[in-house]
Parts: structure tokens; sequence; C-alpha cells
């Protein structure tokens, strides 16, 4: 297990080299093994969780060449996947399980889909309970947990209201439509992430939006073309990578930090408006749309952070961010509270748990509450370097790395590599910025 020593810096400066959007790596890597021919996916995301889906997808038929950042998948056509003679692993994935167990559900062979430790611990009713309402035959542990065995089906179309805001299971329903006999749609009851519905009409789909309510045609009998087509595609940079950088350098005042091609989707954005309404100074420079993405470049300089509430309907649009903020909470003015998000205790690890754990180690004033935490600010007093236990979760090791830049003192993260889940270089990348 290897440690990261973390000291205190005195501001960040410099560029930052980002990993291609996770999201989008994921959904184009799978709609690239649905399609007929080679598609080129550049900055494809470095991210482990990304290459377990080009490896399932390899096990499932698709042809995949990787050349550092730049990924070629060669499909078959929707009916090209072949049954895979092992387990497929999604890794610590939520996305590769969650959207593939929709593919498989249409596919005329059953796949046995699992996972690491932490993934096996992870709620999957809710994605078997709609793709069952298809016709999937579909069985888990528990009935709820993988290793899931999938038996393909001829699925039938359903009209699904979501009785969750997430971007996952409205994924999962969307691709499964695809193989289903009519148009299937997803209501939201909040809005989510809309990479699913963009990238399936980039590769030729027939999708169309009417409010909360996403429609897919399915391949067999839609109104698009019956088929997937090939595509060749830039990944835009991870914004959800790119605020640990946005925090770190809010949390000096001397900053000043470039992010280039970030993915700046507005489904997206909500963390960027929510830094700049605690005061961050963020400028948006550069923007140009590619492929239903919008993507531009972010300059941030330092900034004292207000702090404030995070609840009700901003929770899915932020979630992955959550832990970034609590973390922020002892150096903003007001502290920060954290409302609505039971959903961060099925994370890679339980969110609320592991940050109100390692906020307390580092000195923080931390109420936990089974929806969320109130974590108290500057007045409670300056964070103490630590040794942080991410408990195998990237995102509350990068949080902690980046908190620890302002405490007094040096913090030590354990098992510190489990960053690699979500951005390999993370380590280097901060270290690279860090004036000290
Ligand atoms: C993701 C959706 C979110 C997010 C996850 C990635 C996606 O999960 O937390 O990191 O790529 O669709 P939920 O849909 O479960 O909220």
């Amino acid at each position: 297990m290897k440690k990261e020593t973390i000291r205190p810096a005195k501001y960040l400066t410099g560029g930052v080299a980002l990993p291609g959007d996770k999201s989008i790596s994921h959904r184009y890597a799978m709609l690239a093994g649905l399609a007929e021919g080679t598609s080129e996916l550049r900055h494809f995301s470095a991210a482990a969780d990304c290459h377990s889906t080009l490896a399932c997808m390899s096990s499932l038929g698709a042809e995949v060449k990787i050349d550092k950042e730049v990924v070629r998948v060669t499909g078959r056509g929707p009916r090209g996947l072949k049954s895979s003679w092992c387990a497929l692993d999604a890794g610590n994935s939520g996305t590769t399980m969650r959207l593939l167990a929709g593919i498989l559900a249409g596919q005329d062979f059953t796949s046995k889909l699992t996972g690491d430790e932490s993934l096996q611990k992870r709620p999957m009713k809710r994605v078997i309970g709609p793709l069952r309402e298809m016709g999937a035959d579909i069985h888990g542990r528990d009935d709820n947990f993988a290793p899931l065995e999938i038996r393909g089906k001829k699925l039938k179309a359903i009209d699904y209201k979501m009785p969750m805001a997430s971007a996952q299971v409205k994924s999962a329903v969307l691709l499964a439509g695809l193989f289903a006999d009519g148009v299937t749609s997803v209501t939201e009851p909040a809005g989510t992430r809309d990479h699913t519905e963009l990238a399936l009409e980039e590769f030729g789909a027939a999708v169309e939006k009417h409010g909360r309510t996403i429609k897919v045609h399915s391949l067999g009998h839609g109104n698009g073309s019956g088929k997937l087509v090939a595509k060749s595609l830039d990944v835009p940079g991870d914004l959800s990578s790119a605020v640990f950088f946005i925090a770190a350098a809010s949390l000096f005042l001397d900053s000043n930090v470039l992010l280039h091609n970030v993915g700046l989707n507005p489904t997206r954005t909500a963390i960027l408006d929510l830094f700049v309404s605690m005061g961050a100074s963020i400028e948006m420079l550069g923007l140009k749309s590619a492929q239903g993405e919008i993507i531009g470049d972010l300059s941030v300089k330092g900034a004292s952070l207000k702090g404030g509430v995070i609840a009700g309907e901003q929770i899915p649009l932020l979630i992955d961010e959550l832990p970034m903020l609590a973390a922020l909470g002892p150096s903003t003015e007001q502290g920060i509270e954290i409302r609505d998000a039971a959903e961060l205790r099925v994370k890679e690890s339980d969110r609320i748990a592991a940050l109100a754990e390692n906020l307390r180690r580092m000195g923080a004033k931390v109420e936990e509450r089974p929806d969320g935490l109130k974590v108290q600010g500057r007045s409670a007093g300056k964070l103490r370097g630590a040794e942080i236990d991410p408990r195998g979760d990237h995102r509350i090791a990068m949080a902690f790395a980046v908190a620890a830049l302002g405490a007094e003192g040096v913090t030590v993260i354990r098992d510190a590599e489990c960053a690699a889940v979500s951005f390999p270089t993370f380590y280097a990348e901060l270290k690279r910025l860090a004036e000290r």
C-alpha cells in the first residue's frame, strides 16, 4: 500500500494536464463496441475505471487497441457482441457495471458481471428493477449485489419513471432500450448528467428529449438507421478531476491555475456556479462545442471562500464533488453543510463516514448525519496534518490531499494509489503546481 506525503503549500501556479472525462469515456467505449467499424477515441480517460470498461468490451468481442490516450474500438454492430467465457470484471466502477447491465440485458447470451470488494457492496437493485420490467432475467446476491448473472432476452420498451435522480440508472434503461421492441422512455425526478443521450445521438441512435423525459428508439424498430456508426471523437478533460485543482487553487490568494479543454456540459457545471457563489475566482475562456458537449479553459485564482449549505436538487448535479466541498469546509468562512445526500453512503465508500472520520483526524469540528454532514468553518481553527485513511476511495484520497495543502504540518495519505481509479497522475500534478 503506497503512502503519499503532502506538505503545506504557499500557493498553486501553472497548467494542469487533466485526464479525459470519465463518464464520457465509458459511454464512447460502450457505444463504439456496439457500432459497425472502428471508432477513434482521442484523449480517452486514463482512469482505471474506464479501462475496466474497455476490458469488458474486449471480452465481449469488440477489438480494443490502446495507444496511450488514443483508443481504437472496432465493433461488429449492435448484434455483434459475443458471450464472454469468463466473468466480466467492472473493477471499482459502478458506471461500468450499471450501464453494461443495460446492454447485456438485451443480448442473446448469458453474462456474469462482477467487480472489486467495494463494487460488490454497492446497490444494483436500482438497475435490476427496471431491466426486469423490460423482460430481462437478472439475478444478483440478495437480489441487489454483484456478481450479477444476466440472461439476455428480447426486451420490451417501457416508460420508466425513475424513483431517484441517477444518470447511471437512466443510462442503463436507455441502453437496454436500443434492444427493446419500440420506444423506451425514462423520466427523471431531477436533472442528471446527459452524456448518454448526447453520445447515443452522436453514434446515430434516435433520441428525443421532452422536458425531463428522454426517449430512445430501438435499433430494430427506430426511426433511425437501425445501427450505430463508428466515430472519430475527442474526449474533453474531466471537470470532476479539475475540481480538485479549482479547490486547491482557491485555498491560497496568490494562486493562478489554468485548466485546458475542460468538459463544461451544463449538467456538470453546477459545481462551478457553486464555487463562484461562494466567492471563488473562476473564468471560462475559449468556449466551443463539439459532439454535443461544451469545452473550454478555466482560469482559477485564489479567493476567500464563504461556504454554505448544499441540499435538495443541487445534490445529484454535484454528487461527485461533495467530498472535495466537505473537505474544504474548515477553510471557508461559514463552513459547509451537506443535506439530502444519503446516496453518498453507497458510493465507492461510505463517503459521509469517511469524510467525518478523516476531517476529525485533521482537527475539524464535524457533525455527521444520516444524509450528510456539517463541517465548521475557519473560526473552529486551522486543519492539522494527520494520517488519512481514504477507505480505498479515489475521491476521498484526493480531497484530503488538497485539504492537506492548507493544513499545518505534514499529512500522509494511506493507500494513496486508489486515486488512479479516476486520476492516475493526480499527485504528480499536485506536486508540480504547489509552490512551497
Ligand atoms: C455517473 C453518475 C453518477 C456519478 C458517477 C458517474 C455516470 O452516479 O456519481 O461517478 O457516469 O453516469 P449516479 O448516477 O449513481 O448518481
